[in-house]
């Protein structure tokens, strides 16, 4: 089995060496309709450095790829950008296989290691900005703490001007191509804003961070490695302008209407909300939860400037399905958008009460009083529901109109 893994050469001296998983569909909770790449690069410089590693069920072909270009016991050092198990998964077996003579983390980095394996092993430590050799060639590192764990990091190559981005600008894609230019750009697009929405939007204001710092790095960057998804090997890289822009979640004039139905009435609300946004001019991603998975919905609010929820009433609460999106999405803590509630209920109706306690929580000032309808709703009742998304559609930012 092993014989058929090969590296993939992405420049003069890194070649790919990662596992692809082709099955994977949940990612704590994060729906990967495609599967995902746990990505690693070997440095061949004189002596061989590697970087990241994979999950521990992929350990072996990424073993596999390794020897493919050369004997994996030469390799001196390896770099770990990131605890978490999906890189750093199969490194204690790694190291027992290959005993390189370092260990290369930042100080968060050694730190979760430790936490991870228990180890007592020594971790040589590499500060932000610190400039080192490692098996003849020269590395630099960058500490991007919270992008999207405290011991993240960037590790560059400059004679290659490869950036090991780790998690950052990533997407969960399974796929025969290792490079993005050689992916449907509308399915890598998704996929990014997917990635992004769903792990880096509550760090948003980092990202800003990191952006303004860029220049200041003085990196000729001219290949993103990051460590899932295809590569970017094209500047200039688009991925950095659209991280800029998820990052900044202007208002927009797209409306994102998620609903969950029991007899149809809040189904038929929304409709009637659906057509009053409409009416206001804006743009309306309709998103029924019996067919829609939260992580797609985060996609979705990524670039919007409304969330309208419709939630039934069950047993004096909000619809479950309802409550799990509305939690998901507040830890997500999207910003830039107005919000309003509707739903029907049979002699309660906490409901709609209860969306617009998560909205209240969430930061989404309401466009609107939510509207509520017993049973099922009559011609007033769809008239309210019109109304309410002409006033989201009020509260949202149109194009300027074009000569
Ligand atoms: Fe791909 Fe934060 O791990």
């Amino acid at each position: 089995m092993a014989e058929a893994f090969r590296a993939v050469p992405v420049s003069e001296h890194v070649h790919w060496v990662g596992a692809v998983d082709w099955k994977l569909r949940d990612f704590h909770g994060y729906q990967t309709t495609h599967g995902t790449s746990y990505n690693a690069f070997l440095v061949t410089g004189p002596q061989p450095v590697l970087i990241d590693t994979v999950k521990e069920p992929f350990r072996e072909e990424m073993m596999a790829r390794i020897a493919s270009v050369l004997d994996p016991q030469s390799i001196v050092a390896v770099v770990s950008n990131h605890a978490e198990l999906d890189h750093s998964g199969s490194l204690p077996a790694v190291l027992a296989a290959i005993e390189p003579e370092r260990l290369i983390a930042s100080e968060p980095g050694a730190k979760a290691l430790r936490e991870h394996f228990h180890w007592a092993r020594e971790i040589d430590v590499v500060r932000d900005g610190e400039r080192r050799e490692l098996g003849g060639l020269e590395f630099l590192f960058a500490e991007t703490r919270m992008l999207h764990w405290p011991d993240s990091m960037f590790t560059f190559l400059p004679c290659d001007g490869v950036l090991f981005s780790n998690d950052a600008f990533g997407m969960h894609l399974a796929g025969t191509e290792r490079f993005v230019d050689q992916v449907d750009p509308s399915l890598w697009r998704y996929e990014a804003a997917k990635y992004f929405a769903n792990i880096l939007l509550p760090f948003s204001p980092v990202v800003k961070k990191l952006l303004a710092r860029w220049p200041s790095f003085e990196w000729d960057v001219r290949v993103i490695a990051t460590d899932h998804g295809p590569i970017w090997r094209r500047p200039p890289h688009p991925i950095v302008d659209l991280y800029a822009e998820w990052a900044a979640q202007e208002p927009t004039d797209k409306a994102v209407v998620v609903f969950a139905t029991m007899w149809n009435s809040t189904a038929r609300m929304a409709q009637a909300v659906i057509d009053g946004l409409l009416a206001g001019g804006v743009r309306v991603k309709v998103m029924p939860l019996a067919e829609t998975h939260r992580s797609d919905i985060a996609t979705e609010v990524l670039d919007a400037g409304a969330l309208v929820v419709g939630s039934p009433t069950i047993n004096n609460e909000i619809f479950p399905s309802v409550a799990d999106v509305l939690t998901y999405l507040k830890g997500l803590k999207p910003r830039g958008l107005v919000g309003a509630a509707f739903g029907s209920y049979g002699w309660s109706g906490e409901g709609v009460r209860r969306v617009e306690g998560f909205m209240e929580a969430m930061k989404i000032p309401l466009a609107a009083d939510g509207v509520r309808v017993r049973y099922v709703p009559d011609e007033a009742a769809f008239q309210q529901c019109r109304a309410l998304g002409e006033q989201v559609a009020a509260r949202l930012t149109l194009p300027a109109p074009t000569a």
